[in-house]
């Protein structure tokens, strides 16, 4: 039980399990509940790790720029044995993952796990790389690419979605970023899918080893060849005499990949999915195609990538409405809670794609939010509007309920997603 005392003497909850499968299959009414216990709850996840839930649009929003949580994940990772209520799991923990983490530190001294100075200076220099007119430019690369895609599709009856299209995509579109040519591409997903299992096995430790090796000898390509891709651009940007060294490009190129593909992939499957379920939408978007941008909008507040938690950790206590969360907690954040608030939405669990979308966190909030949005947005709208065109007939293959969901920590998206063409 944590040591935590609400200022107004009301008494904190017993933390709960969360992330169980039941949780996966259906999380929405599962935070709705939290949401309505107290505005930080004190929850345990399936390995043992003690954080607390914060499900709520205001205190999401507050959070996310909040400097008093930190993101620094070199810090964070000695907090882990500290936040284990079951003294059983911490040893299970500990002696899984050895030194702490799963990962070399040369993965994790990215923007995503630094607080500033460290990541001011990150996200400038990557800003630099990372342009609107890099965006722009990947747009008819991506139409041609679904399309192709699309093409392959169509001759079968039955599909997996995932599989087909909703991960093949925003994969290859990052290996495009990172100038990743197409023969590595295979290996490289390879390692990619080990890594972000999370899973503290040899396995996943010989993969990180590869990744980085083969990270590092990419970068030397690219500065001996440079090319048009952003890896070569991020190996030249300097700011006043500054640049990225060898071991940040190599993080900055991983969490490209792993921010960059894995949360998009669950955008297509997620919101084709929530057009799947919803007729009506559907109609909507094929009389007047004006609306996709703000359909896309809606899919990621409905079920977007991130439902299920972003991390942090207090550096001192905070106080959220009436409870007072200790300094050295983890916190996490549900960003797919906070799109389902009735205080901030009206009617929150109906899917309505002329909703007005200002403020809107499924990207995050502060100087964390997603440096890739402008990207993800626009491969969403391709990928999902290319489809229910080309495929009128689209339908489920499978009843709802046997959709098997994955068990994320962080995401919230589907194994797969089996459909009958209609062809
Ligand atoms: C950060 C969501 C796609 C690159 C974030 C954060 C969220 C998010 C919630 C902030 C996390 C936090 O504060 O803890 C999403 C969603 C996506 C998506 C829902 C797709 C629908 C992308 C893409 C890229 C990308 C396509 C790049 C190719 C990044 C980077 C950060 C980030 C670099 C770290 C920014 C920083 O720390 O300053 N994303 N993302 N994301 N995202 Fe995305």
């Amino acid at each position: 039980m944590p040591s935590a005392q609400s200022p107004s003497q009301s008494p904190v909850p017993q933390p709960v399990e969360l992330f169980t499968p039941a949780f996966h299959q259906d999380p929405h009414g599962a935070l709705a509940a939290l949401r309505q216990t107290a505005p930080a709850v004190p929850v345990v996840t399936p390995n043992g790790l003690r954080t607390w839930l914060i499900s709520g649009y205001e205190q999401a929003r507050e959070l996310l720029a909040d400097p008093r949580l930190s993101k620094d994940m070199r810090v964070g990772r000695d907090l882990i044995p500290r936040n284990f209520a079951d003294p059983e799991k911490q040893r299970a923990f500990l002696a899984e993952s050895g030194d702490h983490s799963q990962f070399p530190q040369v993965l994790s001294v990215h923007m995503l796990d630094s607080d500033p100075p460290d990541h001011t200076r990150l996200r400038r220099l990557v800003g630099r790389a990372f342009t609107a007119r890099r965006v722009e430019a990947l747009q008819p690369r991506i139409i041609e690419f679904t399309d192709e895609l699309l093409d392959g599709i169509a001759g079968s009856e039955r599909v997996d979605l995932m599989e087909a299209l909703a991960f093949p995509v925003p994969f290859t579109v990052i290996c495009w970023l990172l100038g990743v040519p197409p023969d590595d591409r295979s290996e490289f997903r390879r390692w990619s899918n080990l890594l972000v299992s999370g899973a503290g096995t040899p396995e996943v430790r010989d993969a990180s080893v590869s990744m980085i090796a083969y990270l590092r000898a990419l970068i030397e390509s690219k500065r001996t060849e440079p090319a048009d891709d952003i890896l070569s651009d991020l190996v030249q940007v300097s700011d006043e005499g500054d640049q990225l060294s060898d071991d940040e490009l190599i993080s900055m190129a991983f969490l490209l990949l792993v921010a960059g593909h894995e949360t998009t992939v669950n955008l297509i499957g997620n919101g084709t999915l929530a057009l799947l379920q919803h007729p009506a939408a559907r109609e909507q978007l094929a009389t007047d195609p004006a609306l996709w941008p703000a359909a896309v909008e809606e899919f990621l507040r409905y079920d977007g990538p991130v439902t299920n938690a972003t991390w942090r950790f207090t550096t001192e206590p905070v106080e959220v409405g009436s409870v007072l969360i200790p300094e050295g907690e983890f916190v996490t954040i549900s960003l797919g809670a906070a799109g389902r608030d009735p205080a901030r939405y009206s009617d929150p669990d109906r899917l309505d794609i002329t909703r007005s979308h200002s403020a809107s966190v499924a990207f995050g909030h502060g100087i964390h939010h997603c440096l890739g949005a402008p990207l993800a947005r626009l491969e969403g709208q391709i990928v999902i509007s290319r489809l229910f065109a080309r495929f009128p007939a689209l339908r489920l293959a499978v009843d709802s309920t046997e959709l098997r969901w994955r068990s994320s920590l962080m995401m919230r998206g589907l194994e797969e997603l089996p459909v009958l063409t209609g062809r």
